[in-house]
């Protein structure tokens, strides 16, 4: 019986670890989406996208993938080129022309200004798809296609601003009927108001888009709750839903850093220093508020703090997006690891001999979610929430090519935990070869 002598056994146990923890560590790394399957997740979200909101939501989402250096919460200067867009935008461009073909048929008669689309109940929905319609202005699509972006980017921001029940204090309404704020307003309008402010050098009306966040955080914004947001106040054509809804909670902080990432990208941010750090202040406040709720399964509920209700995983998706673009403007990490958490949650495979995920069906739809048309039960194939998923894939990718700040106990310690092993292989095997 060959004799071990102690520093070789230790050795070889040393280099057995190693072994083990570098590839557990990989496969933990491993844990993302391919480009194929993001690629079926966008297919899907093109096809379900009907809505105004989900048609802005989706312009949105595929700025952000496909063309980061024209979006808001990217870092790079707002206005962008007015020449030479690249044709990763051109399925945004190709929504804003079909949606103001469709108004124009619409309103061929009307006169006075309307909103982006016709017949919606909602005042604010509509207005998300202004952001994509001004960037459409702004690179000169109207010079080649006939179609008045900055006609339409006009007639809806006048609507809103003019034609639009408000609160005695000023909150523009989210329904066209009769006064009602809803926390999704936070996404589809102001980001509208502060691009337009910026591409049109007009600081009131990035102040305008401010103080919209601020009122609304007033009336939704839910101390007693931990700072988290209700979802509908006032109001009864829709019935007002006091519950902390967890996609409104995602829409109010995206929103809300679409805001902030406007203005800090802008050409004046130092006259906004207050508006910049409140913004960021109450982002902070909804992603504290709302990680503890957090469950084991690493989703959120359907409305947070409500266990009678499902997990969604929609909002869940939205919220991660939301926590890695903030981290990325703010360089506030504090919830960077429940959302690394819930990410690898939702994008990883169920079994390890085969690929399917767990969080999403056969043909990569999200699962499970809210009903997008009924907020109040479970639903799916929900194509905002395919668009969170490319959001958060997006905010995802943007934080790891900017070398993962704030990673501590996130992938980063297991990515430095797999190279130090690799590092520790390559000497061990040279010593007891
Ligand atoms: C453009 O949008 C229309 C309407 O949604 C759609 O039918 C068409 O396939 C789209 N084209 C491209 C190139 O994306
Ligand atoms: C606009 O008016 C024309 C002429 O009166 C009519 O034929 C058309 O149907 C109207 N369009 C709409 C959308 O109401
Ligand atoms: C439309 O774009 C042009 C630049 O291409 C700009 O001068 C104009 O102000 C824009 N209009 C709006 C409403 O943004
Ligand atoms: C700036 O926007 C406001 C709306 O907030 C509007 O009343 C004002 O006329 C605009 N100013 C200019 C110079 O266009
Ligand atoms: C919790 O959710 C259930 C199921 O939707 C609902 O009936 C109940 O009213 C909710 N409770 C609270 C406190 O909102
Ligand atoms: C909801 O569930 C969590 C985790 O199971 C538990 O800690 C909490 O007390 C529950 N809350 C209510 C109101 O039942
Ligand atoms: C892969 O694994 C999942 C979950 O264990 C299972 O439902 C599915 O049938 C498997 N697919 C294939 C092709 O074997
Ligand atoms: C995992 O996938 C393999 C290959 O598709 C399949 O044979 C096995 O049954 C699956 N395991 C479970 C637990 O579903
Ligand atoms: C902007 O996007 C590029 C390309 O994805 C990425 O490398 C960079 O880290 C992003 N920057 C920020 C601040 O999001």
């Amino acid at each position: 019986m060959p004799s071990i002598s102690p520093p070789s056994f230790t050795l070889r146990r040393l280099f057995l670890i190693c072994v083990a923890s570098t590839s557990f560590s990989s496969s933990i790394y491993a844990q993302d989406l391919t480009a194929d399957q993001v690629s079926t997740v966008k297919q899907r979200l093109q096809e379900g996208a009907q809505q105004s909101w989900e048609l802005g939501t989706r312009a949105q989402a595929l700025t952000e993938y496909d063309s980061p250096s024209y979006s808001v919460t990217n870092g790079t200067k707002v206005p962008p080129p007015t020449s030479s867009p690249p044709g990763s935008l051109d399925e945004v461009f190709n929504i804003t022309k079909t949606v103001l073909e469709a108004r124009t048929k619409a309103f061929a008669n009307v006169t006075g200004p309307q909103p982006l689309v016709a017949n919606d109940g909602s005042s604010a929905d509509p207005a998300s798809i202004g952001v994509a319609v001004l960037l459409a202005n702004w690179t000169g699509q109207g010079s080649t296609d006939g179609v008045d972006y900055a006609g339409a980017a006009q007639s809806q921001l006048e609507y809103l601003l003019t034609q639009v029940p408000r609160t005695s204090d000023g909150a523009i309404s989210h329904r066209v009927s009769e006064v009602q704020l809803w926390s999704d307003f936070v996404y589809m309008v102001p980001p509208f108001l502060a691009y337009y402010g910026v591409l049109s050098n007009n600081q009131s009306l990035v102040s305008e888009a401010y103080n919209q966040v601020k009122l609304y955080r007033q009336y939704l914004g839910d101390s007693s709750a931990g700072g988290i947001w209700k979802h509908i106040v006032m109001g009864s054509t829709v019935p007002p839903d006091p519950g902390h809804w967890s996609t409104g909670n995602g829409w109010a902080a995206a929103g809300m850093l679409r805001v902030q990432g406007t203005i800090q990208n802008s050409p004046f941010p130092n006259n906004f220093k207050t508006e910049m750090s409140d913004l960021s202040n109450w982002v902070t406040e909804i992603l504290n508020g709302m990680y503890p709720h957090l469950r084991s399964d690493q989703l959120f509920l359907n409305y947070a703090d409500n266990n009678s209700t499902f997990s969604d995983a929609a909002s869940t998706a939205l919220l991660a997006s939301a926590a890695y673009r903030h981290a990325l403007l703010n360089k506030v990490h504090t919830q960077l690891p429940n959302a690394e958490r819930s990410r690898l949650a939702l994008v990883s495979p169920t079994n390890s001999s085969n690929s399917s995920l767990g969080h999403f069906d056969q043909n990569m739809w999200l699962t499970p979610v809210v009903n997008p048309h009924q907020f109040g039960i479970q639903g799916s194939e929900s194509p905002e929430a395919q668009a969170f998923v490319v959001e958060m894939q997006a905010a995802w990718g943007d934080w790891v090519r900017a070398g993962s700040p704030g990673a501590s106990s996130g992938t980063q310690v297991r990515a430095s935990v797999g190279s130090l092993s690799l590092a520790l292989l390559a000497v061990i095997y040279s010593v007891i070869r």
